[in-house]
């Protein structure tokens, strides 16, 4: 006791009973203006520790790549592996992402990490992003949701998520430097809006600044972006901390102190000890504004826990456990998106099939290796690949032959790979389809052998048009996660109904997609002119009328569904009213099944052009044979409003919306409209 209390008198801000706020008053006026300014950097050599303060027990912020699990180039560990975020959001269930969200933060926790670099929550403007697949999907609502459950499962286990990367940081082309030109009501209505929900709905504890510039200004230094919109507009509570050497060009430290840096990583660039001093000498940021940065780091190193008395307790999980592994397989499970399926060619009958033949480039393909894609790349213990999770299913009953001609059925196995120009950090894909090599193999397969069904490997669009006429089913299995061939095997052969539906538009052709019109607007070259404003995703789609291969929300299963009964609980709301959407789904088939409802929402008269329709809601059901399941969703006036630029404000209009309720978003059975008031 004598001990304890002399201990909190020498650093009373370690008290746990006292508010974090005046713990960290307690500190700061503790800290000289030196170690302040050490305080805004990353430890010398470290590349993935805050500075520590030794006089003063400030210890460092431990910190780790995401989304996909912790990354081997952060931890030197094998982690499970799960499968990438677009296969997550294809589950369209985001109770799952907050189980993923919690086991990573939990594989983090007991090796000592507190802060989550994660998740990825970028707008798919672009089909090429050689990051797409670390990215939730093309439509802000769709990403919110994923977002903030994957935050509020990482920090239900007290580590620290940090949403990423702020803001437009939409092609990997020049993304050290280009300058997204886009308009205010763009920027809100499409790149910010997640953003924003997910700070106000999770309480993520950092924002990580992107590389790029937005309106001329580079992104971690940008005041109305920090500071004017994440701070004083939704009321940000955490720190920013700068994308690694995104403050490579910066010049001026006054600029990111104003704007609300907190944390330059990996190392100081524009945040060193002379740069900083001579700053400050010269009057060119003040001691409160110095205050304002160091008190949302130290706010988060409190909220971690780094200044308890005694340590928190990890979390007695190990690593890759059994139960993380099985997680992994089941969102590779309820994520995969059947594209096509003439006649009912799956699921494959264990009982009928006698001999398949596996082949392609990622039957048996490592994916989980150093870097491998970039900074989401996870190394597992262990994989199991297409090829061996066929072989564990079917070993007994099914012979594996070589000749395509001399099996029942041919599984052929392609896809991107995580190498420069495929789906991978730092470069964008050189175009839609396939490499040629892997299209030929497809074509060469089924024509030999019809009966074969092609499984892509991928996280982003690809084209399909050599091959998708002559072949009877197609499954899209993502990035699968280390788990994969489990996954793939039971959807395969009907152990798992697939239940996933496309987060993003496939297009038919790059030119149809909507950064495509022009080198300008992709990949630009000093900058970037976002000339589709909001139209991005199925809202250019609609807007133009042009069928994609894909559209955003498809996705096939073994059963059938019907839709029928819309109902309103109003035919008119008003302020802050909420209007019940109700509907009756069927499964009409003898296959257990889940289906998911997507609501879309349009505003039938408005004074400014809007999309022709929105996503504003979704459920996934669960349904057994013949089951019906009244499906309730609920729109209020939030899901109504547009970003009135004119006035720097959200807003909605009086008038009539029209409400779609259906599979897909490019079918939709009912319609009920209302008015707002
Ligand atoms: C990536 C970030 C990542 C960081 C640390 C950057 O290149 O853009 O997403 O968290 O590196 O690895």
């Amino acid at each position: 006791m004598k001990q304890r209390n002399r201990f909190l008198k020498k650093y009373p801000y370690y008290d746990s009973s006292l508010p974090i706020e005046q713990r960290i008053d307690l500190l700061l006026m503790r800290l000289t203006l030196k170690e302040k300014f050490k305080l805004l950097s990353g430890r010398v050599f470290s590349w993935w520790k805050s500075s520590s303060i030794y006089r003063l027990k400030i210890p460092s912020l431990n910190m780790s790549d995401g989304p996909h699990g912790i990354s081997f180039h952060s931890s030197f560990r094998l982690m499970t592996k799960f499968p990438c975020s677009k296969c997550l959001s294809a589950s369209w269930n985001p109770h799952l992402a907050s189980n993923v969200g919690a086991a990573i933060a939990e594989e983090a926790k007991a090796i000592g990490k507190q802060l989550l670099l994660a998740p990825g929550m970028n707008i798919d403007r672009t089909p090429l992003n050689g990051r797409t697949f670390e990215y939730f999907s093309e439509d802000p609502f769709l990403t919110k949701e994923f977002a903030v459950a994957y935050v509020k499962g990482v920090q239900s286990r007290g580590v620290g998520a940090t949403i990423k990367h702020f803001i437009a940081n939409n092609q990997e082309t020049n993304r050290f430097t280009v300058n997204v030109q886009v308009d205010v009501r763009t920027l809100h209505e499409i790149y910010l809006r997640a953003f924003r929900d997910v700070v106000r709905e999770a309480d993520p504890l950092v924002v990580m600044g992107s590389y790029n510039k937005v309106n001329g200004i580079y992104a971690c230094e940008n005041k109305e972006l920090l500071q004017e919109t994440l701070f004083n507009l939704w009321g940000f509570k955490g720190f920013v901390v700068s994308d690694w050497y995104a403050t490579k060009f910066l010049k001026r430290p006054e600029q990111a102190i104003q704007a609300g840096l907190s944390l330059e990583m990996p190392k100081a660039i524009v945040y060193t000890l002379k740069r900083l001093k001579k700053a400050f000498k010269e009057g060119l940021f003040s001691r409160e504004e110095l205050d304002a940065v160091v008190r949302r780091f130290l706010r988060v190193l409190f909220r971690v826990g780094l200044f308890d008395e005694k340590p928190r307790k990890s979390f007695r999980v190990k690593v890759n456990s059994p139960v993380h592994q099985e997680l992994a397989q089941h969102v590779a499970e309820e994520g995969m998106v059947l594209l096509k399926n003439e006649g009912n060619f799956l699921p494959l009958n264990i009982n009928h099939i006698k001999s398949v033949g596996i082949f392609g480039p990622f039957s048996s393909k490592k994916m989980g290796k150093f870097l491998y894609g970039g900074s989401a790349a996870v190394v597992p213990p262990f994989e199991i690949s297409p090829k061996k999770g066929i072989i564990n299913k079917v070993k007994e009953h099914v012979k594996i032959v070589k000749k395509p001609a001399e099996a029942d059925c041919c599984l052929v196995f392609v896809g991107i790979s995580h190498a420069k120009g495929g789906d991978c950090e730092n470069f964008d894909r050189p175009g839609l389809s396939l490499p040629k090599q892997q299209n030929d193999l497809i074509l060469e397969v089924v024509e030999q052998n019809p009966q074969t069904v092609v499984v892509l490997i991928n996280g982003s669009p690809i084209t399909m048009e050599p091959w998708l006429e002559k072949v009877p089913a197609v499954l899209e299995a993502w990035h699968p996660g280390m788990m994969g061939g489990n996954a793939i095997a039971n959807v395969l052969f009907g152990v798992v109904n697939p239940s996933g539906k496309l987060p993003i538009t496939f297009p038919k052709r790059l030119e149809d997609s909507p950064a495509h019109t022009s080198p300008r607007s992709y990949p630009g070259s000093d900058s970037v002119f976002y000339e589709e404003g909001i139209y991005v995703g199925y809202r250019h789609f609609d807007k133009k009328s042009i069928a994609p291969l894909f559209p955003f929300g498809f996705g096939l299963s073994y059963s059938k569904f019907s839709y029928k009964d819309l109902l309103l609980s109003s035919s008119e709301i008003a302020g802050s009213q909420e209007l019940d959407v109700v509907v009756e789904v069927t499964n009409d088939s003898p296959v257990a099944g889940a289906e998911i409802v997507q609501l879309y929402v349009k505003d039938d008269e408005a004074s400014i052009d809007r999309p022709v329709k929105e996503l504003r809601g979704f459920k996934k059901v669960f349904l057994n044979p013949y089951e019906t399941a009244t499906v309730n969703m609920t729109l209020g006036s939030s899901d109504l409003e547009f970003f009135d630029a004119e006035n720097f404000t959200w807003r909605t209009e009086p008038g009539s919306f029209t409400i779609f309720v259906g599979p897909s978003s490019r079918v939709l059975p009912l319609e009920g409209k209302f008015e707002f008031r």
